[in-house]
C-alpha cells in the first residue's frame, strides 16, 4: 500500500458568508488570532505526513501564494532590525521537505469540481482533503493524522464525521451507516443536506476526507446537486456502490469557520490557549460587563 502524501485543500469557494471580508481575498486566509486558517490547516497536514500541497485556487489567489512562498524583502528587513523570532516564524511557515502545487477552478462550480480539478496533480494515488474553513483542533494527534492511521489499517476511503444537532443536519452531507470498531463506521449511504426529517442519522462528514483515486471517475458523472453545485457527496454516494468507504469520528474540537459563530469561537478559544495572550485574555473576559452589550 502507498503512504497517503498528497493532500488537496480547495480554497476557491465564493465565502458568500463573509462577504465583504472574502471580496478580494479567500476565506481561508482570514486569522485566527494571528495564523490564517489555510496555515492551521498546512500544518495538521504537514504533521500527518503530506509532502505535496495541493491548492485549488479561485479569483483570488494571489495571498495564499504569497503567504506560502518566500518573501526576501521582508525576511531581509526583519534581519537588519534583529527581530530574530519574528523572522523565524516567517521562515518556519513550510517546511523545506513540502512543495505547493496551485491549480485554478475556472468557476466555483461547486466542492466536487474543486477536487475534480485536482486530478492531474494527484494522479492514481489515494489523497487526503482538507476544508480549512473547518478548524480542527486534534487533541494529541491531528485529526488527518488519525485518519492516515486509519487509512494505513483499512486501504479505503474515509470522511471525518462528527455527531451534529437534529436542527443542523440540513447543513452537513449525513451518512447512514454502521459501526464496525470504536469510532469507525462502514457508510451504506450518504445525503447532502437533507431535510430533518430525511437525514439518515446525525453523523455529518465535516472538512477532512481521505479518497481513493477512483472518486474522479465518479466526479466526472456527478451532476450539478444540492444549491446548484457539483457534490463531492454525491460522488462519494456513487463511489460506495463500488468500494467501501468509511467514516471515521475524530478526537478533537471543530470551528466552523465558514460561518461568523463559528469563527468567532474559534477566535476566543485560540487566544485563551495562546502562549503570548492567554492571560491578559482571561483576565479582560472576566472583567467583560456582558449586561452592557446586551441592553
Ligand atoms: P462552502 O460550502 O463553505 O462554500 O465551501 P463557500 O463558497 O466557500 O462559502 P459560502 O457558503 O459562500 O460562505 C466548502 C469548501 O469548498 C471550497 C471552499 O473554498 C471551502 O473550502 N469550494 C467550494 C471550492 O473550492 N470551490 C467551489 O466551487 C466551492
Amino acid at each position: 500500500m502507498r503512504k497517503i502524501r498528497k493532500v488537496v485543500f480547495p480554497v476557491a469557494g465564493l465565502g458568500t458568508r463573509f462577504l465583504p471580508a472574502t471580496k478580494a481575498s479567500p476565506k481561508e486566509m482570514l486569522p485566527v488570532v494571528d495564523k490564517p486558517l489555510i496555515q492551521y490547516a498546512v500544518e495538521e497536514a504537514v504533521e500527518a505526513g503530506m509532502e505535496q500541497l495541493i491548492f485549488v485556487t479561485g479569483r483570488t489567489k494571489n495571498s495564499i501564494m504569497d503567504h506560502f512562498d518566500k518573501a526576501y524583502e521582508l525576511e531581509a528587513e526583519l534581519e537588519a532590525k534583529q527581530k530574530t523570532e519574528t523572522l523565524r516564524i516567517v521562515q518556519e511557515i513550510l517546511p523545506a521537505h513540502v512543495s505547493c502545487v496551485y491549480i485554478r477552478q475556472p468557476e466555483a462550480l461547486g466542492l466536487g469540481h474543486a477536487v475534480l480539478c485536482a486530478m492531474p496533480a494527484v494522479e492514481q494515488e489515494a489523497f487526503a482533503v482538507i476544508l480549512a474553513d473547518d478548524l480542527i483542533d486534534g487533541r494529541e494527534q491531528s485529526c488527518l493524522a488519525q485518519m492516515v492511521a486509519q487509512y494505513e489499517r483499512y486501504s479505503s476511503s474515509i470522511l471525518g464525521v462528527e455527531q451534529v444537532a437534529e436542527d443542523e443536519t440540513h447543513l452537513y452531507g449525513i451518512v447512514d451507516s454502521v459501526l464496525l470498531d470504536k469510532n469507525v463506521h462502514r457508510v451504506d449511504g450518504i445525503i447532502e443536506k437533507p431535510a430533518r426529517d430525511e437525514a439518515p442519522s446525525t453523523l455529518a462528514v465535516v472538512g477532512r476526507y481521505i479518497l481513493t483515486p477512483e472518486i474522479f471517475e465518479m466526479l466526472k458523472k456527478t451532476k450539478r446537486g444540492a444549491g446548484g453545485e457539483i457534490q463531492l457527496t454525491d460522488a462519494i454516494a456513487m463511489l460506495l456502490q463500488k468500494q467501501q468507504v468509511l467514516a471515521y469520528q475524530f478526537k478533537g474540537n471543530r470551528y466552523d469557520c465558514g460561518s461568523k459563530l463559528g469563527y468567532l469561537q474559534a477566535t476566543i478559544e485560540h487566544a485563551l490557549m495562546h502562549d503570548e495572550l492567554k492571560d491578559s485574555f482571561k483576565d479582560y473576559l472576566s472583567q467583560l460587563d456582558l449586561e452592557q452589550w446586551t441592553k
